[in-house]
């Protein structure tokens, strides 16, 4: 099988030494890799290092090997095209159609997905010029990565900055695997949780679970690469921001609820995939609880903490938007999940066998996906993210026609 071809455009901002990190995670993983940097790109990468990484020539010029025709080839012959970083100028270009070098020509010829990273300082990512190109790309079909929010060149911090390149690779990944399934949740906002809430006893204690949070991010990596917007609620996850996913971090279940109710005001779909601990400590100790010679300590009082699913799930937060859950079940798997189902009034319930060694932590799951309209859906053990993906082919299939 030959090797899939993937353009890496780079255009000429900071974070093209980023870049150099993303294309190496694509040579090593089996990719042939074709660089098609700017001229102002290489003011911050030279040509030298894009070809010795890449293993292929690197020219910016129409001018260079004329006779293989490359303003053309390049861009017919890959399977994927990505522009990373997406400078400003670069995204205007490629909305208006320009092509005075060679990746804005190889963006006119491909009929592949095209992705673009866009890096750039806050005010330039804001302006309405470029959010208008921008919509223009994502309403052609192309996909644009969210930048993330944090520190900037130079002193800044806002939204504007390069997503992790290893992250940025998971997208590429998943959006080649995907082919030329289209966009199934495009012009879609997914809210997902993920992680396990701690309760605080002290400063330094808390209640929390063995939630790794993994199934919850392996769908707001597949929610993305579907064409979503996705803000992922998490929990004290260890795990990196997946790239072009708004992430909001929170620490305890009433905490959940608050970020829950604010981002499902415009949500199509939220997913509960978090632990959410049903109990909390009755009370918080503002100083470390000390140990008593000769004493046992106190008992724990505990109170419940809301029920997030079974609040949104009967009252919508916004009309129509679908609700999706989680069930965690040792025994009678099945009926329990029914009758969770119907308790908590979602219309889809994710019901998953845990044991000893099942489910925390592992990269793998197995799960029957129970639908409020009866349907019954059982997903053999595998990658969670080949079980997000059935959840999300659920979802699609329940959302109304846009
Ligand atoms: N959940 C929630 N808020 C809670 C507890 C749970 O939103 N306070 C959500 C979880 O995110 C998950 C689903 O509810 O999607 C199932 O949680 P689970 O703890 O299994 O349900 P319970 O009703 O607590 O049932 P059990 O008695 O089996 O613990």
């Amino acid at each position: 099988m030959s090797k899939p071809k993937v353009v890496l455009g780079v255009s000429g901002g900071i974070a093209a030494y980023k870049a150099c990190e993303l294309l190496r995670r694509l040579t090593e993983s089996g990719h042939d890799v074709r660089v098609v940097p700017t001229e102002s790109a290489l003011h911050f990468v030279g040509a030298a290092t894009w070809s010795a990484l890449s293993g292929n020539p690197v020219s910016t010029e129409v001018w260079d090997s004329v006779h293989e025709v490359p303003h053309v080839r390049i861009g017919q012959h890959a399977d994927l095209v990505i522009v990373a970083p997406a400078t400003a100028d670069m995204l205007a270009k490629a909305a208006h159609g320009l092509a005075d070098d060679l990746l804005t020509n190889t963006l006119l010829t491909a009929r592949c997905p095209v992705v673009f990273a866009p890096a750039m300082h806050t005010e330039m990512w804001e302006h309405p010029a470029t959010q208008e190109n921008v919509a223009t790309l994502r309403r052609r079909g192309a996909r644009v990565i969210e930048p993330a929010v944090g520190r900037l060149t130079g002193v800044d911090t806002g939204k504007g900055r390069f997503p992790d390149p290893a992250e940025i690779f998971e997208y590429v990944r998943r959006v080649l695997a995907r082919g030329a399934a289209p966009q199934d949740l495009a012009g879609q906002h997914v809210v997902i949780s993920a992680g396990g809430t701690r309760e605080p006893l002290d400063p330094v204690r808390f209640l929390g679970n063995r939630s790794s949070g993994k199934q919850g991010y392996a769908l707001a990596r597949t929610a993305a690469a579907r064409g979503a917007r996705v803000t992922l609620l998490s929990a004290n996850a260890a795990l990196p921001d997946p790239a072009g996913v708004d992430v909001v971090h929170v620490g305890t279940a009433v905490q959940l609820r608050e970020a829950v109710l604010k981002a499902a005001a415009d949500a199509d779909a939220v997913v509960m995939a978090a632990a959410v601990a049903d109990f909390r400590p009755e009370t918080y100790a503002t100083g470390k609880i000390k140990k008593k010679d000769g004493e046992n300590p106190a008992p724990i009082a505990l109170v419940r903490n809301p029920d997030i699913l079974a609040e949104i799930s009967g009252d919508r937060p916004r009309p129509g938007q679908l609700v999706v859950g989680f069930a965690a079940e040792t025994d009678d798997v099945l009926a329990n999940g029914r009758a969770k189902l119907a308790r908590k009034g979602c219309d889809l319930l994710v019901v998953n066998e845990v044991g000893e060694r099942k489910t925390f932590g592992s990269e793998e799951n197995e799960a029957v996906i129970l639908g409020a309209d009866g349907t019954e859906t059982p997903v053999p053990y595998g990658p969670k993210e080949a079980l997000a993906d059935q959840i999300w082919d659920e979802v699609v299939r329940r959302l109304p026609a846009r």
